[in-house]
């Protein structure tokens, strides 16, 4: 993806955290930006502070708000030919016990891996029509390396990761691309205290590596900033039984 190409971009999940910086950076390197979300104020008071950047509420979780808004997004931008599916959820869960943890596991599924599937499944088919059009997925170091306070939001990652390698596969033969984002932790409000979090990256240097990586190497499958390469390539390098331990010791509670 050519960050400079003056994309019209679409990025549900960016009322906050990385979706919202990283809306605000494609921004300032010229794309159109359009943000969703749930939280309607959040939306409001983006626009207000930014005019130019387009606000469509939509819930990842239901088919019905996913494809209204996919059609007020068109509709507005016919020109659209990026999709960023940033909307996600992480729960800290304990499986020793279901009662506690299988309302999660659904929620973090539906959202996590569900949600980008109806995403891509509402824009697909405009994204073929376009001479240069690119899906951005996002899954995480936890989808390579583990951290046992998470599973389903581990699992779910992991579905993304693999999603994104297939359709890359099938998609080869059209104009889309298909990149995907892997993020370490960052300090965001993910997870209650992440935000203050010392095992996370600041999310202004976090996305600053993100965009050079993008304007750098355009035609990057895994946007990976250095500090993700210790989970992403554990197993390929032979120390993944060290990593998990590693970061089950460092950071038991994901943050
Ligand atoms: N921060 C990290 O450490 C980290 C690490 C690896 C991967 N990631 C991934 O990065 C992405 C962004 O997370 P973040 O860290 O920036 O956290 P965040 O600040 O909590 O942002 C999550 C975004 O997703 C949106 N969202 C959640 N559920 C949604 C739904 N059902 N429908 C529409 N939007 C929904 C939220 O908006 P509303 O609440 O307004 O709907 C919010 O804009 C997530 O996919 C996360 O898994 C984050």
């Amino acid at each position: 993806m050519d960050i400079t190409a003056h994309n019209t971009v679409f990025v549900p999940g960016a009322t906050s955290g990385i979706g919202l910086e990283l809306a605000l950076a494609l921004r300032a390197e010229g794309n159109t930006v359009v943000i969703g979300g749930r939280r309607a104020d959040l939306l409001e008071s983006i626009a207000a502070e930014h005019p130019d950047i387009g606000t469509v509420v939509v819930d990842t979780t239901d088919p019905a708000s996913v494809e209204a808004a996919a059609e007020d997004v068109l509709s507005r931008y016919p020109e659209l030919n990026v999709l960023i599916a940033m909307a996600g959820i992480m729960r800290v869960e304990d499986w020793h016990r279901p009662e506690t943890f299988l309302d999660s596991a659904e929620s973090v599924i539906t959202t996590n891996v569900l949600g980008p599937i109806r995403l891509i499944a509402a824009f697909v088919e405009h994204f073929r029509r376009r001479p240069d059009a690119t899906i951005v997925t996002v899954s995480s170091g936890l989808a390579f390396t583990p951290l046992a306070a998470t599973p389903s939001y581990n699992a779910s990652k992991a579905a993304v990761h693999q999603l994104s390698e297939s359709l890359r596969l099938q998609l080869a033969d059209t104009s889309v691309s298909v990149v995907e984002i892997v993020p370490p932790a960052v300090r965001t409000s993910l997870l209650p205290g992440q935000e203050s979090s010392e095992f996370a990256m600041p999310l202004d240097e976090y996305v600053s590596e993100v965009v050079e990586l993008m304007r750098t190497r355009p035609n990057a499958k895994e946007i990976l900033v250095e500090r993700v390469e210790l989970l992403r390539h554990a197993e390929a390098r032979g120390d993944y039984a060290d990593v998990v331990a590693a970061i089950n010791a460092a950071d038991p509670h994901g943050t």
